[in-house]
Order: C-alpha cells, then sequence, then structure tokens
C-alpha cells in the first residue's frame, strides 16, 4: 500500500512552556498559517493542562487540533496531581501524548503504564499519540530494533487492531530529542518501517498500512522536507520547533507539499 492511505498529522508538543496569554498568542499565529492544510494534514497542538481550555477556544472552528501532553489511567480517585481521560474528552480535547521519553525518563513511566495509559485514552475516545525510542547507547549497542520493538508490543499489549488505528506512533530516538542531532532520513525511515512490518507482525497487513507513524527529535524547517518524504514517515512530533508559529508551519507545509 502507500503513504497516501494514511493521515498525514503535524503535532506540536509544547512541553513545559506558555502561560495562557502566550498559548493564546502562539495559536492565533499558527491558525492562518496552517489552514491551508484542512482536510489534507491534521495538525495538532498538543499543551500543558492548563492552556487546554484556552487552546480549545482559540482555535474552535479552524483545523488546529489539540492534544494533552499526558493521561491518568484510572477513571478517577485519589491520584494527586493527575487528570483522567473523561477531564480531558470533558474539554473537548482530541489527542494525547503518552509515554514521552521525558515522562519516562524523569516521571517513572514504564512500557506498563504506557499500555495502561493507551488502553485508558482510547476506551474514553481519546487518540493516543505513543512514544517510543532507543537511548543513544542502546543505538550504539545495535539494539534499537530490540528496544523499539519491545516498546511498540507492550506499549499495545491488548489494544484492539481497530483502536491500533485510532493510534499515532510517534518514533523519537532519545538521543535526537531536544539535542539538535536528528537521525538521518535513512535512519529515521529504516526504525519506522521496522515498526510498521511490526504492527503487520501484531496485527495485520492492512492495519500496520493504516497507522500514523510520526518521526520525532530535532525535527525543524531545515530538516522535514527530507524526512517527511520518507515512505513510513507520516507526520512528525515536533518540541522546539513549534514553538515558533513560523517554523512550525514550514513543517507543516511540507507535509502538505510531501
Ligand atoms: P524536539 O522535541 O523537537 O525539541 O527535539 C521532540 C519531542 O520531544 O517530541
Amino acid at each position: 500500500m502507500k503513504k497516501s492511505v494514511r493521515k498525514a498529522i503535524i503535532a506540536g508538543n509544547w512541553k513545559m512552556n506558555k502561560t495562557r496569554p502566550e498559548a493564546k498568542a502562539l495559536l492565533e499565529e499558527i491558525k492562518p498559517l496552517v489552514a491551508n492544510a484542512a482536510g489534507n494534514v491534521e495538525v495538532i497542538a498538543c499543551v500543558p493542562f492548563t492552556n487546554l481550555e484556552t487552546a480549545m477556544t482559540v482555535t474552535e472552528g479552524s483545523n488546529v487540533k489539540i492534544g494533552a501532553e499526558n493521561v491518568h489511567f484510572e477513571k478517577s480517585g485519589a491520584f494527586t496531581g493527575e487528570i483522567s481521560a473523561d477531564m480531558l474528552i470533558e474539554l473537548g480535547v482530541e489527542y494525547v501524548v503518552i509515554g514521552h521519553s521525558e515522562r519516562r525518563q524523569y516521571f517513572g513511566e514504564t512500557d506498563e503504564t504506557v499500555n495502561k495509559r493507551t488502553k485508558a485514552a482510547l476506551a474514553a475516545g481519546l487518540k493516543p499519540i505513543v512514544c517510543v525510542g532507543e537511548l543513544k547507547w542502546e543505538r550504539e549497542c545495535g539494539i534499537t530494533e530490540e528496544v523499539v520493538g519491545k516498546q511498540v508490543k507492550l506499549d499495545l499489549f491488548d489494544v484492539s487492531a481497530e483502536d491500533a488505528k485510532k493510534t499515532v506512533i510517534a518514533y523519537e530516538p532519545v538521543w535526537a530529542i531536544g539535542t539538535g542531532l536528528t537521525a538521518t532520513p535513512d535512519q529515521a525511515e529504516e526504525v519506522c518501517a521496522f515498526i510498521r512490518a511490526t504492527l503487520a507482525k501484531m496485527y495485520d497487513e492492512a492495519t500496520a498500512e493504516a497507522i500514523t507513524i510520526q518521526y520525532g527529535g530535532s525535527m525543524n524547517a531545515a530538516n522535514c522536507a527530507e524526512l517527511l518524504a520518507k515512505p513510513n514517515i507520516d507526520g512528525g512530533l515536533i518540541g522546539g520547533a513549534s514553538l515558533k508559529a513560523a517554523d512550525f508551519n514550514v513543517i507543516v507545509q511540507a507535509a502538505v507539499n510531501g
């Protein structure tokens, strides 16, 4: 099958950046720039919890969708500081980043909790963006495929094919995140193709072909076109460059044209 059967998705991951007025200003700037992507490329801004309501209001009626950066797996209860899927749904949020390497590295996120969050998000009607990727030394040891294959299998354990098609996989080599070190287009394509082959084994070819796989890790205005031209790279999860409307738009336009 061809890349054209899949939805291209460019998602900004704002991380812990932007107050509400700043979020409003950035989204107001982004909206008109990316309006031409409607119906062609899905444009998402994943913003801090405190910005969600503002972001929903500012983007209403536009083609910019809003995502959260995490979600808890329980429906409610004594989980101080956590946010449930129902709380996000009630706000109108559509996407949620799950298992970002920063959460794995700093907040004790494991494949087991990523799997639980993914299933809870899907059950509530959210579309998860599940992040996977190897550490620098894992790549140097030659075990990138083992690491990423294990993450994909564990993170999507017990997720039906139908739900897997609503899930986005973001391949983010940890050594490339926020470092300015981007995987080469060939390195990124190799792993994204491997992820798709893994999904084909877990589900079937048609399901694997339908799942959007993004690359993330220092994707920017200068390198996006080459990355997005690769057959198994269907979009990007963008950190630093998503905080500048012009740069983010260059990436969106590369996806529109690619
Ligand atoms: P970066 O972040 O684009 O700043 O490297 C990507 C991410 O963490 O999703």
